[in-house]
């Protein structure tokens, strides 16, 4: 038991009169209906991250319940309190734009309010990274669950999922392999239930990716949204939120450099989103934990990827979850885990494996002996194209492009994409690269998942399916190709990406972990004094000031500068 002020006491504002205070907030939180005794309970915030727009938080009230069941039955008093939701399709220009935002209202509202510890309710893709990095900064005690992946729909006997399947459709509507009336039809199967996406998509990532920061109760990042185990969950992180408002452990105690190690290995093994590396790079950043992205490479060598889920595989979330989730995963890599991180129940990693039961004869995890892919999914670059790094999720790419020269056909911004990408007039091959630029943080702004370049339709008309594509924008996570992503500097803050013209060739070598722009150092700089950045209309006020003026590099994790821890506590990946 710590000396921790309970209840309303806690984060008094004082004006001279403590006492004063306390009886003014008492007064209107008993207007709620609560009696006295209870308002001396130790109080757990619930960030109720519901919305009328956002489907994959269909269940938060139904979790809200559940988890306030588990304080009460706890001897804790649960308060919840709305901040920013946000799904992805509803999140103009970019939910990436609105990450920070979020984070911030997390930060300040947990901040601002009496608890003594909060319960995160995070799902779609951002809500996850802007939760933790707004509890990280606030630094009280905080535990995560999630809401859950979907369940799979079906059309014609084959299991469909959010969102790969919608783009593997689509290519075939483009393709016109699929008429109007079919699409439809698979348009009302792609999304049947409240839930996240379930592939490995940057939710299903950043869910699992969390439990292995051990910000999260084991077994609740695979948990479908529709199950009873989803609720039980909810209810136990309930329960620990009591212990925790108690103990006071606080979340730099369990975001350690280790536990970024332990979450950058499970990145690479579950072949995750290549979102997942910018969002755990800025919640580390909240914490002054700086990612280290050649250790993150390097970690990628003796990483395979074990995870048997589209997009790089076969199967769904819902699978895995029958599977054990997390945890087969965690055992196969035990030995490259840093088993000695603490996590939010108190226990170490190496603890919750062994107390664990496994069983043999699953197929959705694969053993680390015969793995679905030799190494970790994402891949980090570098190259004349990328002083400061690119990415591509290597898992995804086709072995024909691992080695590649290309000729360069430029996009200068998402309009022109737009304008051009399937025009017949449109002077490209199935060996050419397709490059976007002024997409990236500040570019588009929002750095939006426009990476996955459209095959231009009279090239998917002959059967192409797959081209090099590179970009400063990021992917889906659900989607997959031969894409570099997160090209740094971007091309709106100057970098080489903004060069290139049509006709250059480029070089991609996923062997040496180089993109290459094949033009002279004389031609680039006789290019370079001709370059003006891209100008923006109605960015001189409110929020879209504040983000191009503070939004860093996606090598940075892509938060607002001022957001950012101003010394620096560790680095991840550690050798382990
Ligand atoms: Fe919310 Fe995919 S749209 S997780
Ligand atoms: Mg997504």
């Amino acid at each position: 038991m710590t000396d921790r002020k309970m209840g309303l006491q806690d984060g008094l504002t004082q004006y001279g009169d403590a006492g004063f205070s306390l009886f003014l907030r008492k007064a209107f939180i008993k207007a709620m209906g609560y009696t006295d005794g209870v308002l001396d309970r130790p109080i757990v915030g619930i960030v109720n991250t519901y919305s009328g727009y956002n489907a994959c938080h269909r269940n938060v009230p139904d979790m809200i319940a559940a988890i306030k069941r588990g304080v009460m039955l706890s001897g804790g008093l649960p308060i919840d309190f709305p901040v920013i939701s946000m799904h992805e399709s509803f999140s103009s220009p970019t939910s990436m734009y609105l990450r920070n935002l979020m984070a911030m209202d997390a930060e300040e509202m947990i901040r601002a309010q009496p608890m003594q510890s909060v319960v995160l309710i995070g799902g779609c893709d951002k809500t996850v990274p802007a939760l933790l990095m707004g509890a990280a900064s606030a630094n009280i005690p905080a535990i995560l669950t999630v809401t859950g992946p979907m369940s799979t729909g079906s059309h014609k006997g084959e299991r469909l999922g959010a969102c790969t399947d919608c783009r593997g459709f689509w290519g075939k509507y483009r393709a016109g392999n699929i008429d109007d009336k079919e699409i439809a039809e698979i348009n009302g199967k792609l999304a049947p239930t409240a839930g996240t996406c379930m592939v490995m998509g940057t939710a299903s990532t950043m869910a699992l990716t969390a439990e292995a920061l051990g910000i999260m109760l084991p077994g609740g990042a695979a948990i479908p949204a529709v199950h009873a185990d989803r609720l039980r969950h909810a209810e136990e992180t309930g329960s620990e939120a009591v212990k925790l408002a108690i103990s006071g452990r606080s979340p730099r105690e369990i975001l350690t450099p280790d536990a970024f190690s332990n979450a950058l290995r499970v990145l690479h093994a579950v072949g995750g989103s290549t979102n997942g590396l910018i969002h755990l790079t800025a919640i580390a950043g909240r914490l002054g934990i700086k990612i280290d992205l050649e250790a993150f490479d390097k970690m990628g060598r003796e990483t395979p990827v074990l995870v048997d889920l589209k997009p790089s595989g076969q199967h769904y979330m819902e699978d895995l979850h029958r599977a054990g989730g997390l945890a087969p995963i965690l055992r196969e890599l035990r030995h490259l885990l840093k088993r000695d991180a603490i996590t939010v129940s108190g226990k170490t990693v190496g603890q919750i494996i062994e107390e664990t039961t496994f069983w043999d004869g699953q197929e959705i995890v694969r053993p680390i002996s015969n793995p679905i892919y030799p190494e970790g999914g994402i891949r980090v670059l570098r190259g004349n194209l990328a002083p400061d790094s690119a990415i591509i999720k290597q898992s995804s790419a086709s072995p024909k492009f691992h080695r590649h020269t290309g000729r360069a056909v430029v996009f200068t911004s998402l309009a022109d994409l737009a304008a051009r990408i399937d025009s017949e007039d449109l002077d490209v091959n199935p060996d050419d690269v397709l490059v976007l630029a002024n997409a990236g943080p500040k570019g588009a702004p929002g750095m939006p998942e426009a990476g996955y370049i459209p095959i231009p339709r009279k090239l998917a008309r002959q059967g192409v399916n797959d081209m090099v594509r590179i970009s400063d924008a990021r992917m889906s996570g659900t989607a997959y190709g031969s894409i570099v992503l997160h090209i740094c500097p971007e091309g709106a803050a100057g970098g080489p990406i903004g060069l290139i013209r049509n006709g250059d060739m480029i070089t991609l070598d996923l062997e040496a972990g180089r993109i290459e722009h094949n033009v002279s150092d004389h031609e680039l700089a006789h290019r370079r004094a001709e370059w003006a950045p891209p100008v923006h209309s109605n960015c001189d006020r409110g929020y879209t000031k504040l983000f191009l003026d503070t939004v860093g590099q996606a090598d940075t994790g892509c938060d607002f500068d001022f957001l950012m821890a101003t010394t620096l506590s560790g680095t991840a990946p550690e050798a382990s």
